[in-house]
């Protein structure tokens, strides 16, 4: 990076301005001072309640507003979730809610709870010392969701698998030393450890899988400085949370089980402002692994809803991710305890050259015009345990939006026999084998094509038969599908045909006759390959569709449904397309699924070189013509050499 301007925390001025901590401070007090609070209660999530869409796009400066705090709170170690939503700005409750059964994601305090316990445990103890281990302080401890399997534990208990490794020194790779076989099952609530399962010894493998640059032997000495120069400042304004640049105008939030929000996404088109999305987050991921054994087959993290990714999301001071002119965003979250903090630099805003944007040669009078590409990038990075994820929104110069997650760390890994094959991992390292895996995500987007009643068709390319029609056998056409209710909507993608889904405003005519459009681009991506009647398909069903379309209901943001830990299965988005609502001129909400299988490579140990997933947005007949034929030509110097 070469220059940063950092926005600390934003203004209550706008419906939708991020949570201060004094927010915080205000919606943990009401909490405090209700008559049943105890001291045992503790803060599994506190974000904003958006409030109604309405107010927000009637909203004019200077409007007063009513700022809920949406809250879920275990009381004790019992499987119950209370579900507040306050007003700080009136300081009331307005609405109570106790739900039975659900468990939020895991609490930092509980998994320290549960490394602890099982640290204690004399079983724990001795499945270390089989394995020749001594120094048990050396051993690192990942408490893992522990999924949805009828096993007796899990009843009436919030419960973590706690997998273990080993490190000689403490900034060792531990995933270079998995200590097969053992698995601790551990009440996380109640510090109790349920069962150490030890399903034999098998060695630790050999090599210590070091990825830092003192143990890499020489660093390569040629590559010469590559410099970003903006001198004249970046071409985008920041105003609290509101971003606007060349055209487009967005706000950038974050949520403890989101992470990265974008609101209110429009681009200014003759002088007004025409929406294009109203609220776009990742709803729900999980990672599913493939292995059928006992150590892994149970692995199904729902690094959303079970950790949270703004929770779990990277401060961008500890390593630089960006070049150039950076605008840092600060998180505000809560402490289980019901403090505010803040986690510095977590969302970046920067400027990208992307190469061409436009070029034509006319042969005839060898006149050249051509433009370059620019985007702005708007993203923020999460460790969840082994895995990087780094979330990434780009607006392009062209009308046309980008996501794409990046996805890097280090992968799970197990240990194996030497001369050992495995059939549902490959080798990385001698000894050392990483399972194959999915990573599933679903990105929820409240389109608002032009305002807020949209329609989905979905569009394919086909061939017609032979025939008087034609008679080379050449002709395709695109055929647009209307889906009409839910259930019609449950599509998976079809490269073949070059499928994607196109979704239209029906009151917003171009000057061509056709409604305006924005189309859904996916990428090459999976669905879930595990049945859909097992433990990961009953409970992440929204991973069986790439695509699914619902009629806005506030109630309903996670694809997987709020409380994914645990959970025996059938929420989200399966159960609520059962309704078959109708969703055609409606105020709609698409879910994209999508991801990357994940057959692991030599090349991806001891750290994982980036792997990218997305998709596009990408305007049809919203704009009369090409809207980047107003970009200046570039100055000449710099495309030549000197
Ligand atoms: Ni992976």
């Amino acid at each position: 990076m070469t220059a940063t301007v950092t926005t600390t925390e934003s203004s209550t001025s706008h419906p939708l301005a991020a949570l201060t901590p004094d927010e915080i401070r205000a919606a943990t007090a009401i909490v405090r001072s209700d008559p049943r609070f105890t001291d045992t209660w503790r803060f599994a999530y506190v974000g904003l309640e958006e409030p109604l869409k309405a107010s927000v796009r009637d909203f004019s400066p200077g409007d007063p507003v009513d700022r809920l705090v949406r809250m879920q709170i275990v009381v004790g170690p019992e499987v119950h979730v209370l579900e507040m939503v306050v007003s700080v700005t009136t300081g009331d409750v307005r609405s109570f809610v106790e739900v039975e059964g659900m468990r939020p994601g895991l609490l930092f305090e509980e998994s320290l709870i549960a490394i602890l316990a099982l640290k204690e445990h004399p079983g724990w103890q001795a499945a270390m010392r089989r394995r020749g281990i001594e120094d048990l302080d050396s051993i690192q401890i990942d408490p893992w969701p522990a999924g949805s399997f009828d096993v007796a534990h899990e009843e009436g208990r919030r419960i973590c698998r706690c997998l273990c490794y080993l490190r000689e020194k403490p900034d060792d790779n531990g995933y270079a030393r998995p200590i097969e076989g053992v698995i601790g099952f551990v009440d996380m609530a109640r510090g109790e450890v349920l069962e150490i399962v030890d399903t034999g010894v098998v060695p630790l493998p050999p090599e210590n899988g070091s990825y830092y640059p003192e143990d890499q032997g020489p660093l390569r000495s040629d590559l010469k400085p590559l410099e970003i120069v903006q001198p004249d400042g970046p071409s985008y304004e920041v105003d609290g949370n509101l971003v606007r640049w060349q055209r487009w105008s967005l706000r950038v939030t974050m949520d403890p089980v989101e992470g990265l929000v974008i609101h209110d996404v429009g681009y200014e088109d003759e002088g007004r402002v025409r929406s294009i999305i109203y609220r776009a987050a990742v709803s729900e991921m999980v990672v599913p692994y493939g292995d059928p054994g006992p150590m892994h087959g149970w692995k199904n993290a729902f690094d959303a809803g079970e950790w949270g990714l703004g929770r779990m999301v990277n401060s961008l001071t500890l390593g630089c991710d960006c070049l150039g002119v950076i605008h840092y965003f600060d998180a505000v979250f809560t402490t289980e305890q019901g403090k505010p903090y803040t986690i510095p630099n977590a969302i970046c805003l920067h400027e990208e050259d992307y190469g061409i944007l436009w070029k034509h040669s006319d042969p005839r009078s060898g006149r050249t015009e051509v433009r370059r590409s620019r985007r702005l990038v708007v993203s923020s990075i999460a460790t969840v345990g082994n895995y990087e994820y780094g979330f990434f929104w780009y607006f392009y110069l062209d009308g046309s939006i980008q996501f794409e997650v990046k996805m890097t760390g280090i992968l799970s890994t197990m240990a194996v026999a030497p001369g050992d094959k495995p059939r549902f991992a490959n080798m990385i390292a001698p000894q050392l084998a990483a399972p194959f895996h999915q990573h599933l995500f679903n990105m929820r987007l409240d389109m608002e094509v032009d305002g807020p009643d949209n329609a989905v068709y979905e569009m394919d390319a086909l061939p017609i038969p032979p025939g008087p029609d034609n008679p080379w056998s050449n002709a395709f056409e695109s055929v647009a599908t209307l889906l009409r209710t839910e259930q019609e909507a449950k599509r998976v993608i079809d490269p073949a045909r070059s499928r994607c889904w196109k979704v239209v405003n029906n009151t917003s005519i171009n000057r061509l006759g056709e409604p305006v459009a924005y189309k859904l681009v996916p990428g090459s991506t999976p669905t879930l390959l595990a049945a859909e009647d097992s433990s990961v398909g009953r409970r992440a069903g929204f991973t069986t569709r790439n695509l699914w379309v619902t009629p806005f209901a506030a109630d309903e943001r996670r694809a997987g449904g709020d409380y994914p830990n645990q959970h025996a299965g059938g929420d989200g988005l399966p159960l609520w397309t059962q309704r078959d609502r109708p969703i055609v001129d409606e105020d709609i909400v698409l879910w994209h699924t999508f991801g990357a299988t994940h057959i692991p490579r030599p090349e991806d140990w001891p750290v994982m070189p980036v792997e990218y997933t997305g998709f596009s947005l990408v305007p049809v007949g919203f704009f009369p013509r090409n809207p980047a034929l107003d970009v200046p030509p570039s100055p000449e110097a710099p495309c030549h050499s000197p």
